[in-house]
């Protein structure tokens, strides 16, 4: 072991959790724990209960290199290679968004209105939305669709992992559901201006993919086409739900009822912020 590597599990964990408190990571002690196990291959939460282990040179080397990643700026997702979503742990790299926790919202308010028949998640990214449906759901089929390969290969090695069903599908929007009828359609799309994808925090724009994020100049061209196109995919009587920005969500709403959309209603997420906007199609289109 080199002479500046911490000999015990505890002293590694408390090395790590200091250098990432310097460069500025909040919640150190949690992130270097999650990075331990990650490291040490150990399940979440073992870090903190074999504090007096002696480590090896090479699970020392292990964690200080997954610790210079995060200290750089990597996001903790993609350093630890999960997360967390309602009840899965995916993986997660650069091929998709890291899903967040107020998408989780989404996917309550679907399961809340319909958890059967047949849903299909567009601009699936990791899969989390069809993941977390085809989990907690009774639906006789799950759809998931991105016009990213990169994407879908992510989301089907979740499903792998996950052991669930969802059939997965490339194209664009609502190419890949001609000829469904749908019970939901749900959908995070990208919903950024290009200003406000300028904006975002730097790490979001070096990690994370820009065709996830950004949608045209008012940030509308994706939900745009599904409220739009929706209307051919979902059965009469049926749902759309939609994560949007939150800047956006009452022009969203007035958007869903202009292409005949009924009853659009804005939900908010958990942080309180406007994200969601639902509707439904008449019985009598
Ligand atoms: C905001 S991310 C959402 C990913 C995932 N559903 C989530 O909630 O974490 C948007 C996704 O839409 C995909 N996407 C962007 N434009 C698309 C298009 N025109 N057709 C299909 N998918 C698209 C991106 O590849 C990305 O995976």
């Amino acid at each position: 072991m080199v002479a500046d590597v911490p000999a015990t599990a505890d002293a590694a964990l408390e090395h790590a959790a200091a250098a990432l408190r310097a460069a500025g990571v909040p919640d150190p002690r949690r992130e270097a724990a999650r990075l331990a196990e990650a490291a040490w291959k150990l399940d979440q939460g073992q870090a903190r209960l074999r504090r007096e282990r002696v480590l090896s040179a090479a699970d020392a080397d292990r964690l200080a290199g997954l610790v210079r990643r995060r200290a750089a700026g990597e996001p903790l997702a993609h350093v630890s290679g999960y997360a967390g979503f309602r009840h899965l742990v995916l993986a997660s790299d650069a091929r998709a968004l890291i899903p967040r926790p107020e998408t989780e919202g989404l996917v309550a308010l679907v399961l809340k209105r319909t958890a059967e028949g047949v849903v299909a998640d567009v601009c699936t990214g990791s899969g989390c939305i069809a993941l977390a449906l085809a989990q907690e759901g009774r639906y006789d089929r799950v759809i998931g669709t991105d016009c990213s390969g990169e994407a879908l290969d992510l989301a089907r090695e979740n499903a792998g992992r996950a052991g669930l069903a969802v059939e997965w599908r490339l194209g664009n929007l609502l190419e890949p559901l001609r000829g469904e009828r749908l019970d939901v359609l749900v959908a995070n799309p990208p919903y950024l201006t290009q200003d406000e994808y300028t904006a975002l925090e730097p790490a979001v724009r070096a990690w994370e993919p820009r065709l996830a994020l950004e949608s045209g100049e008012d940030g509308l061209t994706a939900t745009r086409e599904l409220l739009r196109a929706g209307l051919d995919v979902v059965r009469p009587g049926g749902w759309i739900a939609l994560e949007v920005d939150c800047h956006r969500a009452a022009a969203v709403a007035r958007l869903a009822a202009g292409f005949g959309w009924v009853e659009p209603a804005v939900h908010q997420d958990l942080f309180d912020r406007a994200r969601f906007v639902l509707a439904r199609r008449s019985e009598t289109s």
